[in-house]
């Protein structure tokens, strides 16, 4: 079976990767649309970007409206700001909710209408040229041709993913990662945790995929305690970006699965920040997918160290399990109690969270295929912790 590879057109990763970026942004045009949030522009890394720009004379204006979980109405405000300032690229600046936008908004500039008509359509038109910057080493974004926006209307976190969204030029710095809080440092690295278990375990992968999927896992498991005890360790946090890039290379190609599928929905009803969502589901979600992807899951007890000689493919599968909820310990996921959503509410949601999840078509990518009533027993079990 053949199968497609794709990946952004450049990728400059590392320090300084900012400074070599700039003669390839003056190459996408005169005038950018910078997508971000006030976080960054606080932060003054927008400053950084937009001295950046100065040096080689590009304009620019700046679109600081995204919140965290963008929402189609973020997509309007942007599309009309790109049109009535006059913009020929784009450059998204921050964690995944701004790359996200940025893309959603260069697919609306080309291809007209509004992003909530988009879910489940192919893009017609290529975007303007797109640069992405990623400041939290979860997503991915900066390397996948998805992007996440929320329609407010129908309640929906709608999955727009054509190769048309995958940026032009990736831009992957660590050192902006450095100032990400512990409880947004872990969320995000359980994020791109995910990404890499999803697309080493979903029926899509193939042998590109699983090079990325299986380096990520590794890296993550190697680093993500210690950026979130020690958020200043350059060379973990490096490590995690690369980790994040990679495990959005090997998801953007392989698909996610069951957890990002139950993900969403929990995303868009009760505003949980996309990777707690995932490390929230993430245990009981191996537990079921166990007994469909025992060889790969003891492959991925090989590649984290915790598979031991004599061990049989079933003992390195739940070797794998216990060394991932072990992992998830350690790092303070809170449950949806603790996060204060109401049980009732929740439990009344779950018919409608189920549906949605199987609609994205996600959940169908798992090893073991689920049904709606599996669906609802999980995230009914995420209340039994
Ligand atoms: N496109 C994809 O492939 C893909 C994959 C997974 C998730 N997503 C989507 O991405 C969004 C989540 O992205 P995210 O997890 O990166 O969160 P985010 O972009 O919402 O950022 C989370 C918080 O961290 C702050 N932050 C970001 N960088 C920082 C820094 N360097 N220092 C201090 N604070 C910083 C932000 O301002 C925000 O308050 C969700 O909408 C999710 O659905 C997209
Ligand atoms: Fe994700």
């Amino acid at each position: 079976m053949a199968n497609l590879f794709f990946i952004p057109q450049y990728i400059i990763s590392g320090e300084n990767a900012m400074k070599m970026s700039t003669e390839y942004m003056k190459s996408f045009g005169e005038k950018a649309l910078i997508v971000t949030d006030d976080v960054m522009v606080k932060l003054g890394n927008v400053k950084k970007l937009t001295d950046a720009l100065d040096e080689i004379s590009v304009s620019y204006v700046i679109y600081s409206g995204i919140n965290s979980e963008p929402t189609h109405t973020m997509i309007d405000e942007g599309v009309e700001i790109y049109k009535k300032e006059g913009c020929d690229f784009l450059i998204g600046i921050g964690g995944g909710s701004p790359l996200d936008s940025m893309k959603a908004i260069g697919a609306v500039v080309t291809n007209g209408g509004s992003i909530t008509e988009y879910m489940g359509k192919k893009i017609e038109h290529k975007l303007p040229p797109t640069c992405a910057i990623p400041t939290t080493a979860g997503t991915g974004s900066e390397a996948t041709k998805v992007s996440i926006i929320t329609n407010t209307n129908t309640g929906v976190k709608m999955l727009l993913n054509d190769p048309k969204l995958m940026a032009n030029l990736a831009v992957v710095d660590p050192t902006f990662t450095v100032t990400v809080p512990p409880g947004v440092t872990a969320a995000t690295g359980v994020d791109a945790l995910t990404h890499a278990i999803e697309a080493y375990t979903s029926l899509k992968a193939f042998s590109m995929s699983d090079i990325y999927a299986l380096s990520a896992v590794k890296r993550i498991f190697d680093n993500i305690y210690e950026v979130y005890t020690n958020g200043s360790n350059v060379e973990a946090r490096r490590e995690m970006a690369i980790a994040a890039l990679e495990a959005g290379i090997a998801f953007s190609n392989a698909s996610v699965t069951i957890v990002h599928g139950m993900s969403r929905p929990i995303g868009a009803l009760f505003h949980v920040p996309h990777g707690l969502s995932n490390a929230m589901l993430l245990d009981v979600c191996l537990d079921y997918l166990k007994p469909g992807a025992v060889a790969r899951l003891n492959q991925l007890a090989k590649t984290i160290g915790v598979y031991r000689p004599g061990m049989t493919p079933d003992e390195g599968a739940d070797a794998f399990v216990v060394a991932t909820k072990a992992l998830l310990r350690t790092l303070n996921i809170k449950t949806p109690e603790e996060f204060g959503i109401d049980k009732e509410e929740f439990f009344n949601q779950i018919p409608k969270m189920a549906e949605d999840a199987l609609i994205s078509g996600s959940p169908l990518n798992t090893r073991r295929t689920p049904n709606k009533d599996d669906i609802m027993n999980l995230y009914k079990k995420l209340w039994d912790k």
